[in-house]
Order: structure tokens, then C-alpha cells, then sequence
């Protein structure tokens, strides 16, 4: 068997469009890969993508989780990209704000905004399912969630709206996108200013009274700098996630209209069916890491300091972990599946991602039982930290 004919190129959009050809290859014929081209190696398959993801002290995050930006570490960065003992200070700081109770008290308004956005529609030809709601409704989500009163909405979302927004053909910020960053940056710092003076009940008000333990035993508050980065990660890692997961949930349900019918017909199902999306299309497909030691798999040797990529969309398709992996089942029994990682890294946000993604789904099959893709249509973003579509429009 030759894999001299195989290539993995995460920048390559042809790859980028349907990957799991050669995610399959990958897992049958070169499960450890190296591309000569960008220097780094791929993991595929299930067991070895989940053990990495374990094992965080051989398989960094310190260095970033792109490979592209590893080269240059970050000098202040994210919690994403950090290691114990500081990864594990800022997770337990923000984890006791950002409890699955408080995150489940957001459904009735998770569900007010879905109507908000979704009810102009009925009646309708039809409209962009992610440009003109998956995208987004999260950002409202977070907005709510971290304490932006309800009459800010509009403007916080206009906003977001010329922040997101790219001029065709152009992947960097515009200026209106940059004045409008600016504007939510201050908008956030007089809340910041407003919760030190007077806390209130909500997250930004507890992660300004957090107190962060310093590894020796002594605890501070979070700078200002501190809470813009975490409200910037947050976002960064909220928002870009939740609307590939909603673009993949409108497509796939319009190509599977049978499992689509199962939803409609069992509401209840419904949960099952977005973590079968999930598995299915992983919006986040690949965690890049830094090796810390010289490792080895199926007898190839990864050196020190090698860049290495967890591929999570091809593990959560390999067929040694799931029967039929290329099918999308929306009752399929799924015990675990990789697309919110695992281990230390775990998605902060999983409970509110899933609450997103089953509120979006029930609220959308509520009004439209049924829609078809329009295809030529569709337009993917190219990152290389999520996967997914930018435009769906549909037909109702
Ligand atoms: C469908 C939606 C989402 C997907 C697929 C997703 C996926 C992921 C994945 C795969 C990781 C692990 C990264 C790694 O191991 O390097 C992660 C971490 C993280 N996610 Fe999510 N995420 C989603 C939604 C959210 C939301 C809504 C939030 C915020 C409210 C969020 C915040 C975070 C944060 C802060 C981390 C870093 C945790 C840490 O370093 O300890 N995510 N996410």
C-alpha cells in the first residue's frame, strides 16, 4: 500500500469542502501523518485523538491550537491556550460563574430571541438561515449572558452585525467592522466600570469580583485587560462555533429529510439529534498542539517539539468507534463524540452550545417543518479554526 499519493492540506478549499475521503484514508493508511509541506503531524483516529486530547501535559496548548500561529507564542494569552498550572487557575475562576444553572436560566430567552428573528419569516419564500439567524442569535446569547441589559440589544447586535461583516472576497476586518469593535469594546468597559462600583447578579459582575489564585497561595482580581480577553474568547469561541452548527443542522436536515420528518414527528428526539449533528460535521474540526516529548505511534516517532493536529472531524467518523459513521442518524446511540473536545480543554461553553442548538432546532421546526437547501447558494467560510457555512439560503 502507497500513501505517497496522500495529502492532507488543511488550507487547500477543495480538501476544506468534504474532507472525509481523506480523513478516511488517513485513519486506514497513515493513522500517524506528517505534511512535509507545513511541517506537522495528524492524528485520525478515534482512541488517539481522544488520549492526546488527555494527555495535556505532552500534547500542549501553550504554544496556541492553530498550527499556522504557533511559531509566534502569544505573550498574554487566552485560557485556551494555556497550560496547568495557569490554564487550570483561570478555569476554575470562570467555571464557578459559568454553571450549567445559570446557563440553563438563558432557555426562556434563547427561545424569545429565536422568535425575534425567526417569525418576520413565516409566510415567506425563504431566507439565509445562517446569515440571517444562525450567526446571529449567538451573539445575542452572549450579550444576555454576560449581562447587557435587553434595550442594548439592538445596538449591540448592529454592532456585531458591521463587526462580522466582510466585504466579498476579503477575509480581513473592514473599517466599519474595526469602528464598530471599538464601539463594543467601550460598551463593555463602562459595564466593567459600572459592575465595580456596584456589582449586580450576573456573570460580568461575579467574573469582576473573582478572585484568581496566584500559584503562591495568595488570590487577585481580574485587570481590565483580563475581562475584555475573556469576553473576547468567549465570543470568539461562542459565536463562530454555534453558527456552523446551525448552518450544518439546516443542511443536513435538508438532505435527510427523513431524519428531519423523525424530529418533527418526536420533539423529544430532538436533544439526540443535535449531538448527532455535532458528531456528524464538527464545526471546531481540528485542535492543533505543541509536543512537549518525543512520542510514537504504529512505530513512527513524533519528535519534541513537533506541531501535531487532532483531528476531530475524522475521529468522530471512524468507523472503529461508530457503525456507519457516514450516516447521520438522529437516534443513534451516541455515548461520546469529540467535537466539544475533552480533558482539560473541554468546551466551556458545551451546556450553552447545546441549549443553543436544540432551542434554535426546536423553534425552527415549530415554524418550518420543512425547507430545501438552495445549493449554488451556499457559501463556506475558510478558517482554520471552524468549518462550516456562511450563507444558507433556504426555501420554505
Ligand atoms: C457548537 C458550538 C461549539 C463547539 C463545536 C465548541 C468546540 C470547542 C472545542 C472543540 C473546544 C476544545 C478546544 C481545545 O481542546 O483546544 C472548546 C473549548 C472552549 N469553548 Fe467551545 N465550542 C462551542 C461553543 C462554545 C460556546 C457557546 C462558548 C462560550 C460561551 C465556548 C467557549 C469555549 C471556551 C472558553 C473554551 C476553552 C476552554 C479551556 O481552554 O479550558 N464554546 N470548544
Amino acid at each position: 500500500m502507497t500513501t505517497a499519493d496522500l495529502v492532507y492540506d488543511p488550507y487547500d478549499y477543495e480538501i476544506d469542502a468534504d474532507p472525509y475521503p481523506i480523513f478516511k484514508r488517513l485513519r486506514d493508511e497513515a493513522p500517524i501523518y506528517y505534511n512535509e509541506q507545513h511541517h506537522f503531524w495528524a492524528l485520525s483516529r478515534f482512541d488517539d485523538v481522544l488520549e492526546a486530547s488527555l494527555d495535556a501535559e505532552t500534547f500542549s496548548s501553550a504554544r496556541g491550537t492553530v498550527i499556522e500561529l504557533m511559531d509566534e507564542p502569544m505573550a498574554d494569552p487566552p485560557m485556551i491556550f494555556m497550560d496547568p498550572p495557569r490554564h487550570t487557575s483561570f478555569r476554575k475562576l470562570v467555571s464557578r460563574t459559568f454553571t450549567r444553572h445559570r446557563v440553563g436560566e438563558l432557555e426562556g430567552r434563547i427561545r424569545e430571541l429565536c422568535a425575534g428573528i425567526l417569525d418576520p419569516f413565516i409566510g415567506s419564500g425563504g431566507f439565509d438561515y445562517v446569515a440571517d439567524f444562525g450567526a446571529r442569535l449567538p451573539v445575542m446569547v452572549i450579550s444576555s449572558l454576560l449581562g447587557a441589559p435587553d434595550e442594548d440589544q439592538d445596538q449591540l447586535r448592529i454592532w456585531s452585525d458591521y463587526a462580522l461583516h466582510r466585504e466579498p472576497g476579503e477575509t480581513g476586518m473592514s473599517q466599519a467592522a474595526r469602528d464598530a469593535s471599538k464601539e463594543i469594546f467601550r460598551y463593555w468597559q463602562q459595564h466593567i466600570d459600572a459592575r465595580r462600583r456596584r456589582p449586580g447578579d450576573d456573570v460580568m459582575s461575579e467574573l469582576v469580583q473573582a478572585e484568581l489564585e496566584q500559584g503562591d497561595g495568595t488570590t487577585r482580581r481580574l485587570s481590565d485587560s483580563e475581562l475584555h480577553a475573556f469576553f473576547i474568547l468567549i465570543s470568539a469561541a461562542g459565536n463562530e462555533t454555534v453558527a456552523r452548527l446551525l448552518g450544518w443542522t439546516a443542511t443536513l436536515l435538508a438532505r435527510n429529510p427523513g431524519e428531519r420528518a423523525k424530529l418533527v414527528e418526536r420533539p423529544g428526539l430532538i436533544p439526540n439529534g443535535v449531538e448527532e449533528i455535532l458528531r456528524y460535521e464538527a464545526p471546531s474540526p481540528v485542535q492543533g498542539r505543541w509536543v512537549t516529548r518525543e512520542v510514537e505511534y504504529y512505530g513512527t516517532v513524533v519528535p519534541k517539539d513537533s506541531k501535531i493536529t487532532l483531528l476531530t472531524a475524522s475521529a468522530n467518523r471512524d468507523e472503529r468507534e461508530f457503525e456507519e459513521p457516514d450516516r447521520l442518524d438522529v437516534s443513534r446511540r451516541i455515548d461520546r463524540h469529540l467535537s466539544l473536545g475533552f480533558g482539560i480543554h473541554f468546551c466551556l461553553g458545551a451546556s450553552l452550545a447545546r441549549l443553543e442548538g436544540r432551542v434554535a432546532l426546536e423553534e425552527t421546526l415549530r415554524r418550518f417543518p420543512s425547507w430545501e437547501i438552495i445549493e449554488d447558494g451556499l457559501e463556506m467560510v475558510h478558517t482554520s479554526t471552524v468549518r462550516g457555512y456562511a450563507r444558507v439560503p433556504l426555501r420554505l
